[in-house]
């Protein structure tokens, strides 16, 4: 076992006390503080990003904004009655920051459960369960969850209750963990006005962590997150709001910090000058290498937005030439450049996580198919040149969300040629609470497109998904009732893909 301590006299820590008010000006335990137990921890637990050695904790303090940094003590224990402590640490809450905390345990064993806990103001946690990723060399199973679009407002978390009690290795998040917008009319539940500043935004995520499902779905399993563009604005693109906001830039930054604040990523991840880089890539032994991507942050426009705006339009090739210039690109040059260096080649899998569909889903007319601007039907040559990396490596595997759907997809280089090898598997989970476009569209569009194998928007839920060393296997999971919290749910489709050979199989 490998205890560690954290000294309050680390140089980083020093610097951020010294940078915050230049005194040690600690909150202590109050008697209201105390009394106020309840709502201390009142969002609850998480954990996320796990390496063989090591993981990310998360938790946030909900106190006055006024008060001065907190102390706040984490323990990782090797058992769940915190019998054998593994490791220990402080980390200093403040203020600017939300009173966030992400810690980050090291010299861990791999492929192994761990619990932690916080302690703050004289306040004890809630406990939350983890997990380490294999070691190197590994071919451990990876059982996961994909998982995307939460509107609060629309729903309630039945498919968080049901991720909760799954026995998963982890929760793979494809974006839209919050949406911008006010609560709509006829909600289900009541989520606050349209979002405009940082404060806003922690409000918002405040109210998502509130919910006992969604805690327990972060308490049960370590995460691995992505965003999409509701964590900041409908159909955002880099720097360019949908409605070509002048203070755009101010606001994603707010938008960024918050998500910051909310996810267990690492303390170094803290937004600089409103840029935040989540891209990365996490191994699960030899089985199984994750790419996390950014199809946000980086891409160039929609091609041909509507009249003095930006964001998404439904448009044909002919009427925009533009959608096929091929020096577009959705997840910008450099992280093109990224993802194909780090495909794997000695890895059984090369999972692909990203937050939208990846197969074309055009349809209409011959010679008049509306493309639909801000997905990768929107920027099908770069599409095609990350089919093209893809090609050849094990066990290509893309994950998305976005589109309210579960789709299960063949995906070739060639989308209109039938005779064009498959060069990878897609399988795209539907919401977990936002609502689905009609079925008939759905159903149009598959029909249009044979190599979408499997396309149902009329049902929330999940993805589960099961990886051997030759198999996966995805169970797309949906609610009975997506606005009764107790809803059961059950599998509605089961998809197959042999490691030897993508394309998604019926089983
Ligand atoms: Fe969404």
């Amino acid at each position: 076992m490998d205890a560690r301590s954290t000294s309050l006299l680390s140089p980083a820590r020093r610097d951020l006390l010294l940078g915050s008010a230049g005194a040690l000006a600690f909150a202590m335990p109050t008697a209201a503080a105390r009394a106020d137990s309840s709502n201390l921890f009142a969002l609850g637990v998480a954990s996320g990003q796990p390496r063989p050695n090591g993981i990310v904790l998360w938790t946030r303090l909900m106190v006055e904004p006024s008060l001065g940094p907190v102390r706040v003590r984490w323990e990782v224990a090797a058992d769940e009655a915190f019998r054998t402590v593994v490791a220990n640490g402080t980390e200093i809450a403040i203020a600017r920051d939300g009173f966030c905390v992400h810690a980050e345990p090291s010299g861990l064993e791999s492929g192994r459960p761990y619990w932690y806990r916080f302690d703050a103001l004289g306040i004890l946690s809630p406990t939350g369960r983890t997990r380490t990723a294999p070691a190197a060399g590994d071919l451990a199973p990876l059982r996961l969850a994909i998982a995307s679009c939460q509107r609060f407002d629309t729903g309630h978390y039945a498919a968080w209750a049901s991720v909760a009690e799954r026995p998963l290795d982890l929760v793979v998040f494809l974006g839209d963990y919050i949406y911008e917008y006010a609560t709509r009319a006829g909600a289900v539940r009541e989520v606050g006005p349209s979002v405009a500043t940082l404060d806003d935004f922690r409000a918002r995520y405040a109210v998502h962590r509130s919910d006992p499902a969604l805690q327990a779905a972060h308490a049960a399993h370590p995460w691995l997150v992505i965003w999409d563009d509701h964590e900041v604005d409908n159909d955002y693109a880099g720097i360019t709001g949908q409605s070509l906001q002048p203070d755009f830039a101010r606001y994603r930054a707010d938008a960024y910090q918050a998500w910051w604040e909310h996810m267990p990523v690492p303390k170094a991840w803290r937004p600089r000058d409103g840029v935040l880089r989540i891209y990365d890539r996490f191994d699960w032994g030899r089985l199984a290498r994750i790419h996390l991507l950014d199809t946000r942050q980086y891409r160039d426009i929609q091609a041909c937005p509507r009249p003095g705006r930006a964001g998404s339009n439904s448009v044909t090739l002919a009427d925009c030439p533009a959608l096929s210039n091929p020096n577009r690109s959705l997840l910008g040059e450099r992280q093109e450049r990224w993802l194909a260096a780090g495909l794997a080649s000695h890895h059984r899998w090369n999972l692909i996580a990203q937050s939208t569909l990846m197969a074309k889903a055009a349809s209409g007319p011959p010679g008049s198919e509306r493309h639909w601007t801000d997905g990768w039907d929107g920027y099908p040559a770069a599409r095609r040149r990350l089919l093209e990396s893809l090609t050849g490596r094990p066990g290509p595997l893309v994950l998305g969300g976005d589109i309210h759907t579960h789709v299960a997809a063949d995906l070739r280089l060639d989308f209109e040629d039938p005779a064009t090898p498959v060069v990878a598997s897609e399988f795209c989970c539907t919401s977990i609470s936002s609502l689905g476009p009609p079925q008939s569209r759905v159903d149009a569009s598959r029909a249009a497109n044979p190599h979408i194998r499997y396309a149902r928007s009329d049902r929330r839920g999940y993805i589960e998904i099961a990886i051997n060393s030759t198999l996966t296997r995805a169970d797309l999971v949906t609610v009975d009732d997506p606005i009764d919290p107790k809803s059961a749910c059950q599998t509605s489709a089961r998809f197959v893909v042999d490691a030897e050979r993508p394309g998604v199989q019926p089983a």
